[in-house]
């Protein structure tokens, strides 16, 4: 099959998207499909007469490293040359159009938030994974909390606030400060000190106006992926230092993660089904990835759902499929599989 493999973008999360997306291909690759991987932000720049062609030459990204820290989005712009501001790179629309699929390695923004999902679905594009209605709920934290809880699914509770308010008065501590529609832990704090919370907010403000500001749950961090439907096993993810943020999940060695995780099987069966129910609840398609607590006396709360999740070597849903012995390919192989099987419905 022929496949383009879209990755990096204009997100917060591009270095990460630009790691799946490499390992995407390098997999797809190995299964005998044709792989082009494309910047969705930089797009395909080379020339061509009919895109079909690129899909007999090697199109591959250069090698990266996921650096300790985000990257500089405005310094990412200045890099590109292209005559518009489209957030969609050069030819990636015609190239995509002339694939068999799609595989969407994007994480973040644009690429996960269901407007390209949507336009995708109007150009008549075949892509991985969710549509563009469950990747928008998803992508709103605090609306998938209200899907989630009106699943019956325990979420932590908290308030938005926004920038530009008069005042903003102090919650009940500790609690967490986090970007409405953010990921990998971007602009995210624990608060667990009076002085810490306007510091916190002003670092989630740089990210977006809308924060959220929830109850701290104290428990274990464990992450259930959902593969057409089912869960994968859970795995418990435990940093050496501080909580799961950006450098503790993509530095290699800062976080120890055990799958199957060590629980009561009873507590990991309630894990899973709440997984499941929030991948029904939402809407989500193909695959996705459930992050929650399991507070100390067992009540388990999801933290959120993310319907492109990452695909690095770090990354918790590839981890979960291997414990089940379904390989990186194997689990490629299955999103492509799935993915197509939604359009033959
Ligand atoms: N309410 C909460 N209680 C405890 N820890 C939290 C809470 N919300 C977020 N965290 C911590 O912050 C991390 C990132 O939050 P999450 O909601 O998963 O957003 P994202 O992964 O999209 O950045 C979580 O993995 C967890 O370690
Ligand atoms: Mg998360």
């Amino acid at each position: 099959m022929n496949i383009v493999v879209l990755c990096g973008g204009l997100s917060q999360e591009r270095d990460v998207s630009l790691l799946s997306g490499q390992l995407v291909a390098k997999a797809l690759k190995k299964l005998g499909h044709k792989v082009v991987t494309i910047d969705l932000y930089f797009g395909y720049t080379g020339t061509y007469h009919d895109p079909r062609e690129l899909f007999t030459e090697e199109h591959t990204l250069a090698d990266l490293q996921i650096s300790e820290d985000a990257p500089d989005l405005e310094t990412v712009k200045k890099s590109r040359r292209q005559a518009n501001n489209s957030l969609i790179g050069d030819n990636v629309i015609e190239v995509c159009r002339a694939a068999d699929l799609t595989f969407l390695a994007l994480h973040g923004a644009e690429g996960e938030n269901g407007k390209l999902q949507g336009l995708f679905d109007l150009l008549d594009i075949r892509y991985t994974g969710c549509g563009s209605l469950a990747s928008a709920i998803a992508m709103n934290k605090d609306l998938a909390k209200k899907v989630m809880a009106e699943a019956g699914v325990r979420v932590p509770g908290g308030i938005t606030v926004h920038a530009g308010s008069p005042s903003y008065p102090l919650p009940s501590l500790p609690c967490v400060v986090k970007p409405k529609s953010g990921g990998s832990s971007i602009g995210t704090s624990l608060v667990f000190k009076e002085e810490e919370y306007l510091p916190a907010l002003e670092l989630g403000f740089r990210y977006e106006d809308t924060l959220l500001v929830e109850d701290y749950i104290k428990g274990r961090e464990c992450d259930v992926g959902v593969l057409m439907g089912k869960a994968l096993p859970v795995i418990e993810i435990c940093p050496k230092t501080g909580f799961y943020d950006y450098k503790n999940k993509y530095q290699a060695g800062l976080t120890d993660e055990y799958c199957p995780a060590d629980l009561p099987a009873e507590a990991a069966r309630r894990l899973q089904k709440a997984a499941e129910t929030v991948y029904r609840a939402i809407g989500m398609e193909v695959y996705g990835r459930m992050d929650f607590i399991l507070r100390e006396d067992g009540e388990i709360f999801c933290l959120e759902a993310n319907t492109l999740p990452g695909m690095t070597p770090m990354s918790l849903m590839p981890q979960e499929a291997a414990a089940v012995g379904i390989s990186y390919e194997g689990l490629c192989e299955e999103i492509v599989k799935g993915s197509l099987a939604k359009y033959e419905s």
